[in-house]
């Protein structure tokens, strides 16, 4: 058995008996692992430094003699190595392997000190097995049973109790007394996403994890440290005594949430209180090396509510007398088949990427033989020259480190995909270069090699600024821009990414609108094609997007607007999916007022479902299955977790149903079909299948229920790692550079400012306020301006201000950071501000108080 990187030098130890090879500095703890001697643990994770803490792994070490005076292995008559144990345990978490080692991890000697050290954790441990979350899939419960005492020495009154029901922030709970004080928490939120807001405090036995940030537990990646807790400690809030884990189904699912494509399980089981229902109890990670690995984020584990939300469109609605009244299938079916054959060639269909590929592959056939357009809504350009650029197929962040450069342009990647934020982070660690381009400073700087800033509007000029100056071709620059691109900074950050072996480019949507962002991804294809860094795996280009299938609605035709309200107002018939414009923008909900015929397929009554003339409820994620591709152009599937619902349909069968009525034959029950004819029709997507998608192969480390002490209680995969697209450059073809002229530099008057949008992971999303357990963390409309910026105005933080924007007042709370240019409010989007593209806004001290 040969495991580790296959450059490494190899090491051969026997375990158990059992010989095994790895790479040289593995630890025996792994070594153990990989020759399959379950060797238990605590505080130690495969993913995280060793510190030795718990002692629970403690095993017999033999080391083969060393003649001192010959350096050479001391040998016995049959030639073996003489060998020598320690007179002591060692700890298996701690020592690396070495040439010849022998571990022994069952004999007596180590079982009594697993005894003893099991007991010496169960002192001050409840014991409240039967009423614990983790109780089922608990490491120090299984160890107990397997190697623990019988019986305990010390009687209940003499344990140390503590408190049992400590929020430390309103997603995660602590039960003081339940916590052997492994660590492993608190080394999470340091080392692994660098958000160190929880520590101990106290000591012995009195020792406690505290929270030290305002609000309590601050991070977006709170909830994996429930899945490492080993014992019942830590606890999210959604699942805290709401079931057993032995109750549980689950099914294998993505995350819907951003462009990363998390895997996840969703945990469900049927319970008397929902009605004798098959509900979701829990999400949780399943484990994707090449993806999320074995962690997720807080909005992809919590925001799963709003599929429960009581406000879900359950039945079509017809508008009749000015009224949106329910109306049948076949009823609301007919008046939109009607609707668009009246409307001839004028139908739109406008769609996000929030819909699966087999939705959009369906709707994009319908809207051809309606010869109509089939238009993305997003505000972020760029799909199809990932497509072409992309990142290789065989590429993983984890292998990503010295060699590599990585620029990260235009994109705050915490808040926009905080997956890719751990991946990019653990690349600088392991040596990448990361050259951060970005007008404010954002926690990505932590890590960065080069910083560059710019003013905002000039994100395509920055890329082009690298370019110009390791090319002779130099494109023209805005005046705006031209100091910076002279800058030492500039040339020093352009030579390290063209001498880089690999590159890649995550560009995302800081401070741009739609216009914006064409020339930024054009600008970023040039530089990776001009240094030669397409067409290989970790190479290429990657589209930050907003939602979670935005690169696979460009691959299945849909393509944005430049001017969505004209399009709009030129249209007849409007089939709008999985999108609220009227929602997002004024300007829009007027432009759609002119359009005769709107269908809307959505989950909720949104403010463009309450302009439609008829209104489709769409099933969500946990009741249908699919495929999405994710930015790095993973197509990845997920399965139904709870029955269908009585009213809403999955959105490729609501309109293959269309279709069918207007004399079209789409599929509309079997999403695998589906993607059948997108393989057949989608040349970048041939060979693709859900077979091919449930393709697995071992990971390291194991995680999962079948052993469970090892990475925590993150499923393992076992339903599919999806198939990561080959981008035309891979495929062989030449792609060309393409110069697109950057916008000049907008610059704030002297009476007012820029206002820019920015992305929060927090928004007033639908997929995330129906989720009443992150609403403490989804902030109330808002501005962040420079001090100096603010004290000119009479701004002081925290006060409502009149944001004056497109002719409306809004009022809203400033904030105040000097990390923001001057003259710029940073102005989220989502947030309830019709903020698409920068704009100039006045802001002034608010007129009145709104209560
Ligand atoms: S709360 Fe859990 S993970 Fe944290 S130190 Fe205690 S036992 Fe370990
Ligand atoms: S990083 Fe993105 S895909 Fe992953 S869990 Fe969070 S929101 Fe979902
Ligand atoms: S000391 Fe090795 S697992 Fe804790």
């Amino acid at each position: 058995m040969v495991y580790g990187a296959e450059m490494a030098k190899l090491v051969t130890l026997a375990v158990d008996g059992i010989e095994v090879q790895v790479a040289e500095g593995t630890l025996v703890v792994d070594a153990a692992k990989k020759a399959g001697v379950y060797i238990p643990v605590f505080c130690y994770h495969p993913k995280m430094e060793p510190v030795g803490m718990c002692r629970m792994c403690l095993v017999e070490i033999g080391r083969p003699l060393i003649n001192r005076e010959t350096g050479q292995f001391e040998r016995t008559e049959d030639g073996s190595h003489k060998m020598q144990f320690g007179s002591k345990l060692e700890t298996a978490c701690t020592i690396p392997v070495s040439e010849g080692m022998l571990v022994r991890g069952f004999t007596e000697k180590v079982l009594r000190g697993r005894k003893d050290i099991l007991e010496f954790l169960l002192t001050s441990h409840p014991l409240d097995c039967p009423i614990c979350d983790k109780g089922g899939e608990c490491p120090l419960q299984n160890l107990t049973m397997d190697f623990g005492p019988g019986k305990s020495r010390f009687i209940y009154d003499e344990k140390m109790h503590l408190s049992k029901h400590v929020p430390l922030g309103e997603l995660i709970y602590l039960d003081q007394e339940r916590c052997i004080q492994c660590g492993r928490c608190v080394r999470f939120q340091d080392e692994i996403v660098d958000d160190p807001v929880i520590g101990f405090a106290q000591r012995g036995r009195a020792l406690q994890i505290v929270t030290y940030s305002e609000p309590g537990f601050d991070s977006y990646f709170s909830g994996n440290t429930s899945d490492i807790c080993p014992v019942g400690a830590l606890t999210t809030s959604d699942f805290r005594f709401q079931a057993r884990p032995w109750e549980l189904n689950y099914a294998a699912s993505i995350c819907q949430q951003c462009p990363v494509g998390c895997n996840l399980t969703i945990n469900v089981r049927r319970e008397d209180k929902s009605g004798g229902a098959i509900v979701v109890k829990r999400v949780m990670p399943r484990q994707n090396e090449w993806v999320n690995e074995i962690w997720i984020c807080d909005k992809g584990r919590f925001a799963y509510h709003y599929a429960e939300s009581k406000e879900r469109l359950t039945q079509p609605l017809l508008r009749q007398n000015g009224e949106l009244v329910p109306a049948s299938w076949d009823e609301a079916l007919n008046r939109v088949a009607e609707g668009l054959k009246t409307a001839g060639k004028g139908a739109l269909t406008l769609a996000s990427g929030r819909l699966s590929n087999e939705d959009l592959f369906n709707l994009r056939i319908l809207t051809e033989a309606l010869d109509g357009k089939a238009i993305q809504y997003t505000n972020l350009a760029g799909g199809d020259l990932v497509a072409q650029v992309g990142v290789g197929q065989g590429t993983n962040f984890a292998d990503i480190g010295a060699g590599t450069a990585i620029l990260v342009v235009a994109c705050d990647l915490e808040e926009e995909a905080p997956i890719y934020w751990l991946r990019v982070k653990q690349a600088a660690e392991r040596g990448a270069k990361l050259i951060v381009a970005n007008p404010r400073s954002t926690k990505t700087d932590r890590y960065a090699t080069h910083t560059l800033r710019y003013p905002y509007g000039a994100e395509a000029a920055i890329v082009l600024a690298m370019l110009n100056s390791l090319s002779a071709k130099r494109p023209d620059l805005p005046k705006g821009v031209q100091e910076v691109a002279r800058s030492a900074e500039v040339q020093a950050a352009a030579r390290a990414f063209a001498e880089a072996e690999n590159a890649v480019v995550l560009f995302g949507s800081e401070g741009t609108g739609l216009a914006a962002s064409r020339p930024l991804a054009q600008a970023c294809a040039n530089l990776l094609i001009a240094t030669n860094h397409v067409g290989r795996a970790n190479n290429g280009l990657i589209g930050v997007w907003h939602s979670a299938n935005t690169q696979g609605a460009w691959d299945m035709g849909f393509t944005p607007a430049e001017d969505l309200g004209a399009a709009l107002h030129s249209a007849r018939a409007l089939y709008v999916a999985a999108a609220d414009p009227a929602g997002d923008d004024p300007a829009l909900a007027e432009a759609l007022k002119s359009v005769d015929f709107v269908v809307v397929q959505e989950l909720f009554l949104t403010e463009t479902a309450r302009l439609a003339d008829v209104v489709l409820p769409a099933q969500s994620f946990i009741e249908r299955e699919g495929t999405l591709t994710n930015a790095e152009r993973r197509v990845q599937r997920y399965h139904p977790a709870v029955p269908e619902r009585s009213g809403p349909l999955a959105d490729f069968a609501i309109t293959a149903r269309i279709a069918e009525r207007l004399g079209l034959d789409l599929e509309a029950r079997i999403p695998l079909r589906v993607m059948e004819r997108i393989a057949s029709q989608v040349p970048d997507y041939a060979g693709v299948t859900y077979q091919k998608l449930a393709e697995v192969v071992d990971q390291w480390p194991i995680v999962g229920r079948a052993d469970l002490y090892y990475g925590g209680t993150t499923y393992e995969n076992s339903q599919g790692l999806g198939v990561q697209l080959q981008p035309a450059a891979q495929r062989g073809e030449q792609i060309p550079l393409g110069w697109l002229q950057p916008s000049e530099v907008v610059m704030a008057g002297e009476t007012d400012i820029l206002a820019v949008p920015i992305t929060r992971l927090y928004d007033r999303g639908q997929t995330v306020v129906p989720s009443d357990l992150l609403h403490q963390r989804i902030p109330e409309p808002y501005l962040v301006l420079h001090p100096q910026t603010a004290r000119r105005m009479g701004i002081v933080n925290s006060s409502p201000v009149d944001l004056h924007l497109k002719g409306v007042v809004i009022q809203v709370t400033a904030f105040l950071d000097e990390s923001v240019p001057e003259n710029v409010a940073l102005v989220p989007r989502s947030m309830g501000i019709p903020i698409t593209d920068p704009v100039p806004v006045e802001v002034e001290v608010a007129e009145k108080i709104v209560a």
